[in-house]
């Protein structure tokens, strides 16, 4: 393989030369890992990592395949560095292809190729540790070679399903990690935990001035003060929005029956109440990152916890896609832009996923060609698409999405005694402490009434990325606190640079992005605990009016006024359900109901979602 690379700033001439060197010279093929197939279509299986993460040769190798590929030189273009870097930083070519767009990387956001651009960029990832791992395979000796290379030749990625196992895994969040080498078990440093960068920041490419240019390795929650890393606090923080964001995966299953609705941020077509892939997405990125790279596109793609996640993303797709295998992408305008594309774009089902390769030409994947996983060589447990027929295939997926995100018991929501509690009982205990565990005994999912908030919100209101933190009752008095509150309702994060003035220094493009954060898990356990009387409008239209609060924080942990925010509206609406009544059936959703009193007069309150 020869890949040449036109570096932006080059004189017209240079960039010339180089085109044509590469128009003859052969681009990376991207396949997904080539191997291990069965006879009737049988692909390997991207397995959840806490099935994955067990002493054995598919972990071992994963493992150490990972190191050997941070090791490589970041100046080869299949180092681990340069593949983390398509997504954000260095902002240069790659494979050949070139962008001029304001955005710091070919990343997709905020556009509905984000799911199908991701998946080519994560099968490049997961073929590139399987090559690694067939030249580590057979090093090993004699008595376990076979079995190595056996493992080796079905090793596919795994995923992490935060929305069921909402904490930082112990294999991504421990130092140090026990594995059989092939000269025996060794500890190492852990290729989960972080990547040590090669270079500083000049030497990798990265703007100087970028708050995040000098960190010399990736960090979580990084503390100002401790000058380290808080990985306690990612699980905390995941755990605080669980309820919160099991809904809406959810509800993104049961209620999103369109790919445009579906897909991302973007409000355009909206036809619900504002859930959708990307939103679900970003609140993870938040939770994981703090102020850390995985907070911020242009460095996430650093943090090898990247691919645990979007793996992740990548599987709830292929599940939304075998519920709903007639819809996809619908011509969109791509209002931001990306390093490929510029502003203003229209984003169609041909529309080249730069810089991905499907030929060893100049052909690069569309998201018409990456409709299926099959196009790269894996699957996921939920899908054995090579032994069910489409509607067998729909019907399965809908039992476990009903099984794993929609956990039902027999119970129902019921007032803890007849006489509703003096409401001088303080809200925030009331109505907190929700774990997940709590949530699915109160059958929060699957109940006759849903209560949620929606957001709209510029894509670009500040000069650099926030979240806003929606609290039952006041929020607590330091800022570090309202990420973790007892009496967190759920957090809506945007996922902007740390730096937006950095990539448009001309202003930033305008446009809108959207959001939903369920509230039904509050509401319901504050009528399991009898400070509620029921789920009605005119039972809980009060209540919020007095109680639900929100503010507004940057990843730094400084409180940023609401109304600072342009273009924020936030509105609250119910729709009546029919819950489920067979393991393979969805839930019924009524029409919605905007309630424009309850954020009217409040900070940024708008009455309905427009
Ligand atoms: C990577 O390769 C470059 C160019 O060959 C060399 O200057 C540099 O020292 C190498 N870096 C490491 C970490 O080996
Ligand atoms: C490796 O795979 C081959 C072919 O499937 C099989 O015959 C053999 O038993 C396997 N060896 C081990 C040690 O699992
Ligand atoms: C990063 O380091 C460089 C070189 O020391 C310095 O010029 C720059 O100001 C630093 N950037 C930040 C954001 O601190
Ligand atoms: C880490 O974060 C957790 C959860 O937010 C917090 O309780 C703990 O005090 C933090 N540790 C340090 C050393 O700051
Ligand atoms: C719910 O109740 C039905 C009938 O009473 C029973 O068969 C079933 O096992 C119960 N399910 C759970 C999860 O308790
Ligand atoms: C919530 O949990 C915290 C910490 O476990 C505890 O201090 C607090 O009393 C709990 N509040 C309620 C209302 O259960
Ligand atoms: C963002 O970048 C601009 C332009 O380089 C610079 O003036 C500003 O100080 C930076 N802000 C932060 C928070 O780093």
């Amino acid at each position: 393989m020869h890949l040449t690379f036109a570096r932006s700033g080059r004189s017209p001439f240079v960039l010339f030369f180089l085109f044509l060197l590469v128009d003859c010279s052969t681009a990376f093929r991207i396949t997904g890992a080539p191997g291990g197939f069965g006879s009737n279509g049988e692909r390997p299986l991207r397995y959840e990592i806490h099935d994955f993460a067990n002493p054995g040769p598919a972990f071992d190798l994963y493992i150490l395949a990972l190191r050997d590929f941070q090791l490589l030189n970041q100046t080869d273009p299949l180092s681990y560095f340069q593949i983390a870097g398509i997504h954000g930083f260095p902002r240069v070519s790659w494979d050949g292809v070139a962008g001029s767009g304001g955005y710091p990387g070919f990343c997709m956001h905020a556009s509905t190729p984000f799911p199908t651009w991701h998946r080519p960029y994560l099968a490049l990832y997961e073929q590139l540790i399987w090559q690694h791992a067939q030249n580590i395979a057979r090093t090993y000796p004699d008595d376990q070679r076979e079995q190595y290379v056996n493992a080796s030749v079905t090793l596919r990625h795994p995923y992490w399903d935060w929305a069921v196992h909402p904490a930082l895994p112990d294999v991504v969040a421990e130092p140090r990690i026990t594995v059989n080498t092939p000269i025996g078990w060794r500890t190492m440093d852990n290729p989960l935990y972080q990547y040590v960068f090669q270079s500083n920041a000049a030497g990798n490419g990265f703007p100087l001035s970028d708050p995040m240019a000098n960190f010399s390795r990736t960090v979580r929650w990084w503390d100002q003060t401790t000058k380290s890393s808080n990985q306690s606090a990612a699980t905390a923080a995941l755990l605080a929005n669980a309820a919160s964001i099991q809904s809406l995966v959810y509800q993104m299953f049961t209620a999103l029956t369109d790919y445009t609705a579906f897909s991302c941020t973007w409000p355009g077509g909206q036809q619900n109440t504002g859930n959708n892939i990307e939103t679900i997405h970003n609140s993870i990125h938040n939770s994981i990152g703090g102020y850390g790279h995985m907070q911020f596109p242009e460095v996430a793609g650093f943090d090898p916890v990247f691919y645990l996640h979007h793996a992740n993303v990548d599987r709830l797709f292929a599940m939304w896609q075998a519920l709903y295998p007639d819809s996809y992408m619908e011509p969109t305008v791509n209002a931001y832009g990306s390093y490929y594309e510029p502003v203003g774009f229209v984003d169609t089902a041909a529309t080249a996923l730069a810089p991905f390769h499907s030929d060893d030409g100049s052909t690069m994947f569309t998201s018409h060609d990456v409709r299926s996983t099959a196009t790269f060589g894996y699957s996921y447990p939920e899908l054995p698409d090579w032994e069910l027929n489409p509607d067998q295939l729909a019907a399965h997926v809908r039992a476990i999405v009903n099984s794993l995100y929609g956990p039902s018991t027999n119970s129902t929501v019921r007032r803890a005694s007849e006489e509703i509690k003096s409401r001088s009982t303080n809200i925030a205990d009331s109505f907190g402490n929700i774990s997940l565990d709590l949530a699915r005994h109160l059958n929060v999912n699957n109940l006759n009434t849903q209560w949620s908030i929606t957001v709209l919100v510029d894509r670009f209101p500040l000069d650099t990325s926030f979240s806003i933190d929606f609290f039952m009752g006041d929020a607590p008095h330091e800022v570090s606190q309202w990420p973790t509150a007892a009496n967190l309702i759920g957090t809506y994060a945007q996922f902007n640079p740390a730096n937006v003035t950095l990539f448009h220094p001309n202003g930033f493009p305008e446009g809108q992005v959207r959001g939903e954060i369920p509230m039904t898990h509050t509401l319901a356990v504050g009528v399991s605990r009898g400070v509620l009387r029921d789920l009605s409008p005119q039972s809980v239209v009060p209540l919020l009016q007095k109680a639900l609060t929100w503010k507004v924080r940057t990843p730094a942990g400084e409180e940023v006024p609401v109304t600072a925010l342009s273009g924020l509206s936030l509105s609250v609406s119910t729709r009546p359900v029919v819950p489920r009544t067979a393991r393979n059936r969805f839930p019924q959703y009524g029409a919605v109901q905007w309630l424009d009193s309850v954020t009217e007069g409040k900070p940024c309150g708008a009455g309905r979602a427009h």
